[in-house]
């Protein structure tokens, strides 16, 4: 079972809404809404575009290795998308204000190539923005029966390629590759309900997604979709996994 492009897009869309309040705290600090040039590498469908175009009148490129992915973000207006590989990026060097990623180094095989790509085609003084890069080494599940979820989708990540302790790997990270008065952080979480359905439903689309590709859990899986309800319901669930920030500039 794998999620549709469409299903992909709901799912980075949810995403981007838990990771908003950093957008509000980091943009005003580093000059977006004057920002000319802009790049999202890994933009996937485009989800973060509306709300770059409702801030900034920059020129907004999006740069994807998946074909299916653009072509949903290809329905945003006034956005220049691209194919490639951010190891490698089919662009000039020095001409974004701003390059910035969301959910991507922890798909990459090399990040410390990526962010050296990323801080080559930001002009000097620019800035190198990672968004949201979590870190599953650190989840928490409760009540404890439902820790198994977390240890099998750090797993299922692992082999699919992906790095699922990145997050605490991106100070280093921004460091190694030269960037200047680097600053790194944790989203913090708020809960106050039980998750909207149709987010609870993309949750466990893209676990059931991902087990399916690496693991045969289905029969306790059931179980464990039935508890996890439960304990949204009577309020006694917690579901964090850290997901880290950090900006750095071009000298
Ligand atoms: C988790 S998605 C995030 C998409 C988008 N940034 C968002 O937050 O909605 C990761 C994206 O990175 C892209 N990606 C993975 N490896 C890449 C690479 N080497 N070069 C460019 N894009 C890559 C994937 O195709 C996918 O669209």
């Amino acid at each position: 079972m794998t999620l549709t492009p469409q299903e992909w897009h709901t799912r980075f869309r949810q995403q981007a809404q838990w990771t908003r309040s950093l957008r509000d705290y980091i943009f005003p600090r580093i000059g977006f809404d004057s920002a000319r040039r802009i790049l999202d590498l890994g933009c996937g469908t485009g989800a973060l575009f509306d709300e770059f175009q409702s801030q900034s009148a920059a020129s907004i490129v999006g740069l994807d290795i998946q074909r299916d992915h653009l072509r949903l973000a290809s329905a945003h207006r006034n956005v220049f998308l691209t194919e490639g590989d951010a190891h490698q990026m089919p662009c000039a060097s020095g001409v974004f204000d701003i390059t910035l990623c969301h959910f991507l180094l922890l798909w990459v095989h090399n990040p410390v190539q990526v962010l050296n790509e990323m801080a080559r085609v930001t002009r000097p003084g620019g800035t190198v923005l990672a968004l949201a890069e979590p870190d599953y080494g650190g989840r928490i599940d409760y009540p404890p029966k439902l820790a198994p979820l977390g240890k099998w989708q750090t797993a299922s990540l692992q082999a699919q390629g992906a790095d699922p302790l990145t997050g605490r790997k991106l100070s280093g990270y921004f460091h190694q590759v030269g960037l200047k008065n680097v600053e790194t952080g944790v989203l913090g979480g708020q809960w106050s309900n039980t998750p909207i359905p149709e987010d609870w439903r993309s949750e466990w689309a893209v676990l059931e997604a991902d087990f399916a590709q690496t693991f045969k859990f289905a029969e306790n899986l059931d179980v464990l979709k039935k508890l996890d309800a439960q304990a949204w319901q009577n309020g006694q669930r917690v579901l964090f996994v850290p997901t880290f920030y950090a900006v750095g500039w071009v000298d």
